[in-house]
């Protein structure tokens, strides 16, 4: 039995996801972790989640603004909290361009990632960031929509981790999808610098 190192798991997931009628152009990559993709993907759907000050919100509320979207959990260690500073960075770098678009983190941690758990967290990152919660079958709804794979994994010292995938994606004003960043090697500059391009100013 070959163990798949943890960290190519979000990449055979999407893999997966790509297969079902995504065109694949490993011809356009446009820098370090950055792929551009024609073609549609099925990524992304409705959904029915409470926000971080315990508002519920769907999907068409956030109609007509381009969506950064990442799934993650508050209790991460390190990718999380590096992405959503990656985020917030490049969000101060695209000028008016940010009030067309908005962050949306997305915890696959619902039991612990409470609204308010959420909103302090988000506090240290930036006003801007929209934490979605709910209950544990909105949450896999959603995750499947997204092709996020996670899951729990018990830590020595009690409690437990959730692995997860960990990809950026950008939505457009009608939800459908844009591209995605692998957020592994995700750069401010280049990620404003690509959405710069991607929304209209
Ligand atoms: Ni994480």
């Amino acid at each position: 039995m070959i163990r798949t190192p943890q960290a190519l798991l979000p990449w055979l997931f999407l893999l997966v996801a790509l297969g079902g009628g995504l065109l694949w152009s490993a011809s356009e990559m446009a820098g370090p972790g950055h792929a551009i993709v024609s073609g549609t993907a099925e990524v992304g759907g409705p959904f029915a989640l409470v926000d971080q000050n315990g508002k519920p919100r769907r999907e068409s509320d956030f109609r007509g603004l381009y969506r950064l979207v990442y799934f993650g959990y508050t209790n991460c260690p390190d990718v999380c909290p590096t992405t959503l500073a990656a985020i917030a960075q490049a969000f101060g770098k695209i000028g008016a361009r940010k009030t067309k678009l908005v962050p949306l983190f997305i915890s696959i941690d619902p039991e612990r990632d409470s609204p308010k758990v959420l909103k302090a967290y988000l506090s240290a990152f930036g006003p801007e960031f929209v934490g979605l919660t709910g209950s544990t079958s909105a949450v896999n709804s959603v995750a499947r929509e997204y092709r996020v794979y996670f899951a729990r994994h018990p830590l020595a010292s009690g409690g437990y981790a959730v692995d997860h995938s960990s990809l950026l994606y950008l939505m457009a004003p009608d939800g459908s999808f844009v591209t995605f960043y692998e957020d592994q090697s995700l750069e401010p500059d280049a990620l404003a610098a690509d959405l710069r391009k991607r929304i209209r100013g």
